[in-house]
Formats: structure tokens, sequence, C-alpha cells
């Protein structure tokens, strides 16, 4: 990108963008690629949603045309009824025909510097070929596949070959343990299970294979392992066991795609919510694509020459979007790296975007402070010229911390987008949208909603508050990337997130609008926790340390941190007859890596006599996040046995003296 303009006042930012594509014979003033303002796309949206959408779906590639846009029966949408098409061809094959067939689909780097590039055609090949594996194995069209495996190509390619087919692939991040597995294959009824003898992880193996071992004696549906050797370990190939290699090999690389309508599954991805079983939510074909195709031209604003470096694991939603279905739909050249962003040195991100000449950089906020913390000597030593867009999503964004990386990072010529969405939603719902217009930026603000997302903050009873005053952010109308229900569970779908406000979908965050009406997010408003931008339930978390045979009641809670966000900590009441130890503390937190995976790991655990409670006996959480983060404690009125929180207050008093 050629020269920018840059006004810096205060705390704002302003960019004009893409300069060189303004139109001079057009309107000199609209700076996009089309030449449409975000405005008026706003108001085309909101005048005739139907035929915006329309447009927008019109940029994927369907084998046969909708026959109604959207079909809401609150709260279940269906978009684009009756059309079909398959998210595999979208990714592959409709660039087969054009120059982007030899052209690096994926530029893979392991955590030990090892590259392979693999072009569309390539991918293109080794998706029909295990596609053709599954169908060999007995796999139909909705059937159900886990997918348990490290950030190796492996992942991507069994993802496009479920959607080949019209399997729905079920992803379950590497870094969780098998009660994880159990949960989710349980639920699913997967029949078959894509994993690996082993992962790597800051230089040590994670014996994959054998945690799906574990895990599958207490599953039913399980016909098939597939192994994808990667670390080359000793284990033991059991009946139902077939190795990846085998699998394929002999397989052709050509298999027709699936004709899906547009509202049959693409995938289930369980996400934390606010009981103790993570929610199967299940994506659709055609909304969802489409939602990801335009949200990723208008943000990302992607273009033939890009190189695409998403820093987050396919095991959560960012990568499903952005790594997998909205790069590879627009055909840029992306990067998948393995590992951890500090192995073997807090430099592993700099060192990949110089090498690779990454454009666009699409990380967390977390990633950012670790790496802030060892100073800027080390990315200055880098070349990051090669950057043209920096992004940020999963948690808020420390203004600090945005600052260092548009200085530091993007050298004061980087946009930076800051990224809202869920995995419920499916893609970017709030940022700036640089494929359309330059906006001013705040640090810390994720600036406005993308067209055809209507967004208001509302209180307690569904009311939209004024601008600058806190509440609940909700989303006001159907969107094409919205999940189509929770698997299995309508009714938890409607209750969880259409009843807690009429008529609006209720996302679960705290947010206020400024008098620009620029979106501020406060974090969740619920029983969810964000740990180093990964979602995890309170209630999940206490049932695994219940799950420990000394443990009888857990509390779980937050604390704010610098690096990580927030951290977890445990209140803990043990059986009678159990005495507490630091062996014990490290039992626990043993279990409960065991248990959830590493990430779930408690900060601190503190064993108490009681935990506060409601009158009815509900946990105050709330109450314990206000005493571990020093904040001033509300109304404590309804508890049952007010003599709890004091013990809680002593004891932690007692701990913070003893530090
Ligand atoms: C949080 C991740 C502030 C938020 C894509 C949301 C953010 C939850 C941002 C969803 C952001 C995501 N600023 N907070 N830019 N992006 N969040 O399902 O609390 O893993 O509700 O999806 O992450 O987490 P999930």
């Amino acid at each position: 990108m050629s020269t920018k303009k840059r006004i810096y006042a205060k705390e704002i930012y302003h960019f004009h963008m893409n300069d060189p594509q303004i139109s001079k014979d057009r309107n000199p003033e609209v700076i996009s690629l089309e030449g449409i303002r975000i405005k008026q796309m706003k108001d085309e949206a909101q005048q005739d949603p139907n035929q915006f959408w329309s447009n927008c779906a019109r940029n994927l590639v369907w084998f046969k045309e909708w026959q109604q846009v959207l079909d809401w029966k609150y709260p279940f949408a269906k978009w684009f009824c009756e059309g079909k098409l398959n998210a595999a061809y979208n990714c592959l094959d409709k660039h087969l025909t054009t120059n982007k067939k030899n052209q690096a689909a994926i530029i893979w780097e392991g955590e030990d510097g090892e590259t392979v590039t693999i072009t569309y055609d390539q991918l293109f090949r080794r998706v029909n070929q295990l596609a053709n594996a599954f169908k060999k194995m007995g796999i139909k069209k909705g059937d159900r596949i886990t997918i348990y495996l490290p950030m190796i190509p492996e992942l991507p390619i069994s993802m496009l070959a479920c959607a080949r087919i019209g399997a729905i692939h079920s992803v379950i991040f590497s870094g969780f343990s098998s009660q994880s597995i159990i949960d989710r294959v349980n639920d699913a009824k997967s029949k078959i299970i894509i994993t690996a003898d082993g992962g790597y992880r800051r230089g040590k193996i994670v014996p994959l294979k054998r945690i799906v071992d574990d895990a599958i004696k207490h599953t039913s549906s399980i016909e098939k392992i597939i192994v994808v050797k990667r670390t080359h370990e000793n284990i033991i190939m059991g009946e139902k066991d077939i190795w990846y290699e085998n699998a394929v090999n002999r397989e052709s690389s050509f298999c027709p795609s699936e004709w899906m309508e547009s509202n049959d599954p693409l995938f289930i991805l369980y996400t934390s919510g606010t009981t103790g079983k993570p929610k199967g939510v299940v994506h659709g074909t055609g909304g969802y694509l489409t939602h990801l195709y335009n949200s990723a031209k208008w943000v990302f604003n992607f273009n033939a020459t890009d190189v695409f470096f998403c820093t987050a694991d396919i095991g959560w939603v960012t990568g499903h979007s952005y790594i997998v279905y909205a790069p590879l739909m627009h055909g840029v050249t992306e990067v998948l790296y393995e590992g951890a962003p500090d192995f073997p040195n807090p430099d592993r991100y700099w060192k990949i975007v110089e090498k690779h000449g990454a454009t666009i950089l699409y990380t967390t906020p977390t990633a950012l402070r670790s790496y802030m913390r060892y100073g800027n000597e080390i990315p200055n030593s880098y070349d990051l010229s090669s950057l043209r867009l920096l992004g940020t999503v999963g948690e808020p964004i420390n203004p600090e911390v945005w600052k260092w990386y548009f200085n530091v990072i993007g050298k004061n010529r980087c946009p930076i987008i800051d990224t809202w969405w869920q995995t419920e939603t499916g893609g970017i719902m709030i940022s700036m949208c640089p494929g359309i217009e330059s906006i001013k930026m705040k640090p810390g603000s994720g600036t406005l909603s993308l067209p055809g997302i209507e967004i208001e903050i509302v209180d307690d009873k569904g009311i939209k508050i004024e601008d600058g005053k806190k509440g609940y952010l909700t989303i006001k109308k159907p969107w094409p990337g919205m999940l189509i229900s929770l698997w299995n569970n309508n009714e938890r779908y409607k209750k969880t997130y259409w009843e807690r406000v009429d008529n609006s979908f209720f996302a679960g965050d705290f947010a206020y609008q400024d008098n620009d009406k620029y979106i501020w997010i406060l974090g969740r408003a619920d029983d969810i926790l964000k740990v180093a931008g990964h979602r995890l339930g309170t209630i999940e978390l206490e049932s695994a340390f219940v799950s420990h045979p000394s443990i009888a009641e857990a509390a779980v809670t937050s604390k704010s941190d610098e690096i990580k966000g927030e951290t977890i900590i445990a209140f803990l009441v043990l059986r009678k007859g159990i005495a507490s130890s630091q062996n014990l503390d490290t039992e626990v937190n043993e279990h409960i890596k065991r248990t959830i995976g590493p990430i779930a790991s408690a900060e601190k655990i503190y064993f108490v006599d009681k935990l506060p409670k409601t009158r009815s006996g509900k946990i105050m959480r709330r109450l314990l996040k206000s005493i571990v983060n020093k904040e001033t404690i509300g109304d404590i009125s309804t508890l049952e046995d007010e003599a709890s929180i004091e013990e809680i207050t002593q004891e932690l008093n007692a701990i913070n003296k003893q530090l």
C-alpha cells in the first residue's frame, strides 16, 4: 500500500485507506474498493435487508439459487432457503480455473521451523482424497466427525473433506484433555475421530492419541480413529485405528461435492456457556459463508498479494472462520503456525512475519501483552515492513497495548482492526472496515458494527440506554452468520440467547456507546471467563474441581491479569477429614489440567470452610470476584450466611499478608 495520510489527534487515529484505488473519475471523497461509503451500505441494508444480503450471497458459488433470502420464525432463522452450495467447493474448486490454482494456499510452519507450502491445487487433491476415504468408511451426509489435531495442514484438510461430503465436523482444541473429548463426542455421536500420534507444544510432546484412547473408553459411537503421524511416538494401534496415510494414499484425488442445502449444518463447535456442559454451537452453510466472505472483504480487504497470518488455533472459532473458510474462499495465501508465540524465543510472530512477508497479522491482546513485556528491541530487530493491516480479537485490548501495536509493530502506518464477535455470531460483527471506508480509530474501541448488523446496548429490562452508559450488548436483527441452533437443544438455544431481551440476541457482554456511537466492549456479563482469550465456563471448571475425590464444593472466579486478561481463582471446600496442603493444591491443579486441559489450571487455589451463597443456594461469584480484585463489595443482604464472606475476606487478608 502506498502513501497513507494520518491525522493524529490525541486518542484518535484517522486513515485514508486504499489510496491507490480511489477512482479519480468518481467522487474523490469516496475511498473504497467499490466506491461505496459505509453509511450508504448501512442505509441499503436497513431499507432492504433481503436485497442487501442477496447481493452479499452472490459472492459465493451456488449450485442452485435460493428461493427465499430469510425465513425468520423467531428465534430460528433460515438463510437462502433451498439454495444449494458446498463450502469446500467455494474454498477450493473455484480457484482451479484461475491463476490461483498454483498459488500457495497454506504456508505451514512447524514449531521446529520446518516450512511446507501447499498450493490450492494440492490442497484440493488432498481434501478430495480424504473425502473419498471417509466415504469408504461409510460416512454419509449429516454424520459427525470429531477432529482432535494440532495446528498441522491435516486439520484444515480434514474440515474441508467433511464439508466436501456433507459430514458435520466437530473440532476439539488439541489443548483440551480427555473429559472435553468425552463430552463432545457423546453429545455429537461422532463416528470417526481424526487425531495425531502426538503434538508439539513448546518442544514437548502432547500424547494426543493416548488422550483419545482414554476418552473413547467412555463413548460408544466411535467406529474408526484416523491417526496422523506427527511426532513419531510409539503408540498402540488398536482394531479401530488406521494411519492417516494408509487411509488416503490410494484414494482418487477427485470426489464430487455434495450439494448442501444452505441451512444444512457445516459444523458443530462446542463452547463454554453458563452451565456445566459446553454448548454445541451449530453453524449452517450458506448464511455462515456469506457472512464470512463479506466480513473478510470489508474488514481485511483481502487482495491477490496478501499473505494473511492469523495466529488463532483452529480449535476455536477464529480459526474456523478466519483461517479455514474466509481466507480460502478469497484465495489468499495464509500462514498456518503450529506452535506457541514464545517458542523457542519471544519473537516467533515477528520472525514469521519477516520470513513469509505477512501483510496482515490477526492476533490476540494476550499475545501482544506478553510480547510487549519483552520490550521494543526484539520486534525492532525484524523487518516488519510487509505488514499493511493489524488485527486483534478475543478480548478487550488495553489502549496502551493498542498504541504499542500501532507504533512498534505497525510503525504508525498500519490501521488496527479491533474485531468483536463470538462463536455464536459466526463472523465479525463490530470492526472498522478498511475495505469499505476509512474512519477514525480510537484505541480500545471496536468502532462500529458491520453493514447489516444492528447492535443495541440495553438495560436490565431490555430498554435501549443512553450513550455513555454501561449495558448489555444485544443484536436486534438476524444476520447470516448467526448460529442455527445448539446441537440437539433448541430449548437451550432459545433460552440462552433470545429470552433475556425480547426479540433480540443476547450476547452476554457488557458494552457502552460513546458520543460518536463507537462501541466499547467491557467484558462478559455472565459466568464465562476469558483466560488468555480462551473461553471457559466457571461452572464447567467447578464441576472439574468437584470431580477430584478430596473436593466437596467449588467456586471459580477470575482475577484481572496483566498478560492473560483474566486468570482462574478457585475457592474450594474440602471433604470432611481432608486437610489442605501444598501437595493437595498441586494435585488438584494437575487434576484440572488432566480433565479440561492446561489452559484451565488455576492461578491460585484457596481452601475455605464455606462458600458465599444466596439464600436460594446460588454461589455468589460476583462477590468473590470483587474480593480477589480488591473492589468494593456490593449488596450482600441476600447472603445465606454473611460469616462465610467474612471468613473468605479474612483468609484472603491472611494470605495476602504472607505474600
Ligand atoms: C470476547 C471469539 C472485546 C467477548 C471470537 C465475546 C472481545 C467473547 C472481542 C467471545 C473484542 C471477542 N473486544 N472482547 N474485540 N472479541 N471478545 O466465542 O467477551 O471465543 O463475547 O469468540 O470474546 O468469545 P469466543
